[in-house]
């Protein structure tokens, strides 16, 4: 089989409703309200040195998100974690990689409302390679450009109808950037795909964890690596004039980790190079993707 999960050949074993099998043998049916509505949730854990990370922050927001929908959790919180280490120990891969965990309100006739019950919401997860970022993302920073945020109003639910979020980015394709700043009534949001972070005078800024964002598992790691760190964290809503004199701007998600943007809308985040701030969270991610490997903990 040629590549049909991004950087994997072969056939790898991925998990659908109950069952392990190998990928050209998955499928769901087309009537699925994931397929046809949207009307599902994802999560994606990151995973280093074959061992997950933030796993825990990652299955509670699951929960929060499927609660949002309410549809009732398919596993409990034991088969949820075990589901994600046993893909860990089927794959191959055992450095960097993530788990993808979908699950939709399942299959039933096509109809807006909710199905009446019982629909077994219907489960999918992988195993699929990662790659962090590299040294040139790390040392020279990413690009973006602002854009209004014209997404819905509940972007706290990490909904597997992400057509907003796949526009916003294209926009940044377009444009040639890596990434885009959302602004909601002049209010930063997010990125496509990303928290965004405001440095000012050494101490960082975030939106507040309301419905205008997603909030990422990196909102409670940066807390806490900012107080371990003794650095000034504040969740307040930023205007896009402080967005524009920052003295840095920072990303970060799952996969990219956290990353300096230091061009936005072409001209220069401050210095135009990755600043102090993002370095001394950088080293402090860093230390606790390494405590992985030596403690096989998670961090
Ligand atoms: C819209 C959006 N905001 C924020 C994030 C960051 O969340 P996390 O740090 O949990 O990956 C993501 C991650 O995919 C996202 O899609």
């Amino acid at each position: 089989m040629t590549e049909v999960i991004q950087g994997v050949t072969g056939d790898p074993t991925v998990y659908v409703n109950g069952e392990f099998l190998p990928l050209s043998k998955a499928s769901i049916s087309v009537l699925d309200r994931g397929f046809i509505f949207g009307d599902g949730i994802y999560e994606v854990v990151p995973i280093y040195h074959g061992q997950p990370f933030r796993m825990q922050e990652h299955l509670e927001r699951l929960d929060r998100s499927l609660s949002k929908l309410e549809i009732t959790p398919p596993m409990d919180g034991q088969s949820r974690s075990d589901l994600v280490k046993q893909l860990i120990a089927k794959g191959s891969d055992k450095g960097c990689a993530m788990v993808y965990i979908q699950v939709t309100r399942g299959v039933a006739k096509r109809d807006h409302a909710f199905p009446v019950p019982p629909v077994k919401p219907t489960v999918f997860a992988m195993l699929a390679p990662m790659t962090p970022p590299g040294t040139e993302q790390r040392s020279n920073g990413l690009s973006a450009i602002s854009i209004a945020d014209d997404r819905w109003l509940h972007c706290d639910i990490k909904s597997v109808s992400l057509l907003g979020n796949v526009l916003a980015k294209q926009a940044a394709v377009k444009a040639g950037v890596d990434e885009v700043i959302q602004f909601r009534a002049d209010y930063l949001t997010e990125g496509a795909s990303c928290n965004i972070w405001v440095v000012k005078n050494g101490a960082v800024y975030a939106p507040p964890k309301d419905n205008l964002v997603l909030e990422g598992i990196r909102y409670g790691l940066f807390e806490e690596l900012c107080r371990e760190q003794g650095i000034a964290f504040h969740l307040s809503p930023i205007p896009r004039a402080d967005v524009e004199v920052a003295d840095e701007l920072m990303l970060s998600s799952a996969t990219r980790e956290i990353l300096p943007i230091v061009k936005l809308d072409h001209e220069d985040v401050g210095t135009g190079k990755p600043g102090p701030v993002y370095q001394q969270l950088r080293r402090a991610y860093d230390d606790r993707i390494a405590a992985l490997a030596s403690t096989g903990q998670p961090a």
